[in-house]
């Protein structure tokens, strides 16, 4: 039996998030499509002679504890499974924290694919989705780990065919921004309505109609962060201004993204934002087989 797991653990942006409608149980329906980008994680989890979590991690800034979404996953799924034993924790940290990029959820998800491999436990894909709905909205999205529709609070996840090839530069203002603040607001100020982006996004992936794509980016919460978080707007026409065509405010914000079909406009505009901004990147979207759970050979 295998003592320890390398893992992958992938961002995600948002090529739509509608908000559907208000559930009695507080939270939206939404209707999403997500994707994975080459901006990752790694988690080094090893098993332990007793049943503790420990969790440490690269980032001074992230609690070690059950808040966070790594920890819970873990101890989730020892609670789960009645495994009597615990795990070690390492977590290399490179997707930025609270920034709408899915790091903490994406996390989760590793986590309780890796425990079901340490431990060799069979878990079908409908529990597993229990568990991960159980830690976060996004969470279950990131057990596919590829383009894929996500619709009801996060539960429904469809495997799409890959994205087609695009550059994506990523910036991201430095106040950070919390999920469940922005949808107050929504919920305070906004309607929910049928989703007319999402579905017609869906058939141009299906024909890969690059341009298409393009034109049916969609976010009902980039309204509602703009009006708390006007730095996340001036971001957005900057990118413009410097040429950017597609840009679009992945999940609550406040990262901002542009798609390109052509490296060269990319480079441009990530050069021209790092001349005032910190925390900008140069990726680009993954297909489905770059995303697979990740085992390092050497360990
Ligand atoms: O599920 P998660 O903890 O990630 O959600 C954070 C917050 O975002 C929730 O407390 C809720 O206010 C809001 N949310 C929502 N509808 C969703 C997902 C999240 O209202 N489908």
């Amino acid at each position: 039996m295998r003592r320890e797991i390398w893992l992958k653990a992938p961002a995600k942006i948002n090529l739509t998030l509608e908000v559907t409608g208000r559930r009695s149980d507080g939270y939206h329906n939404l209707e999403m499509i997500m994707t994975t980008i080459d901006l990752s994680d790694r988690l080094f989890i090893r098993e332990r002679e007793d049943e503790r979590i420990v969790l440490t991690t690269t980032s001074p800034h992230l609690p070690t504890d059950e808040k966070n979404l790594a920890y819970r996953a873990a101890r989730l799924f020892q609670q789960w499974s009645g495994v009597r034993r615990g795990v070690t924790i390492d977590l290399q940290k490179h997707i930025p924290v609270a920034a709408g990029l899915g790091g903490g959820s994406s996390n989760a998800a590793s986590v309780l694919m890796g425990l079901t491999q340490l431990w060799q436990i069979p878990a079908s894909l409908s529990e597993l989705t229990e568990l991960a709905l159980a830690l976060g909205s996004d969470v279950p999205f990131f057990l596919y780990g590829q383009t894929a529709y996500v619709s009801g609070r996060g539960e429904i996840v469809r495997p799409l065919p890959s994205l087609p090839p695009f550059y994506v530069v990523l910036a991201r203002p430095p106040r950070a921004v919390s999920t469940a603040t922005i949808f107050q607001a929504f919920a305070a100020s906004e309607s929910p309505h049928p989703a007319k982006y999402t579905s017609q996004m869906v058939e141009a992936l299906y024909a890969r109609q690059t341009d298409k794509i393009l034109q049916l980016l969609n976010n009902d919460l980039e309204k509602v962060t703009f009006r708390l978080y006007p730095e996340v707007r001036a971001l957005k026409n900057d990118m413009c201004r410097f040429g950017a065509e597609y840009v679009l405010m992945s999940g609550s914000g406040p990262t901002v993204f542009a798609l390109f079909t052509r490296f060269s406009k990319a480079r441009r505009v990530y050069h021209a934002l790092r001349g005032y901004l910190k925390d900008v990147l140069l990726l680009h979207t993954l297909r489905g087989h770059e995303t697979a759970l990740y085992t390092h050979p050497k360990r």
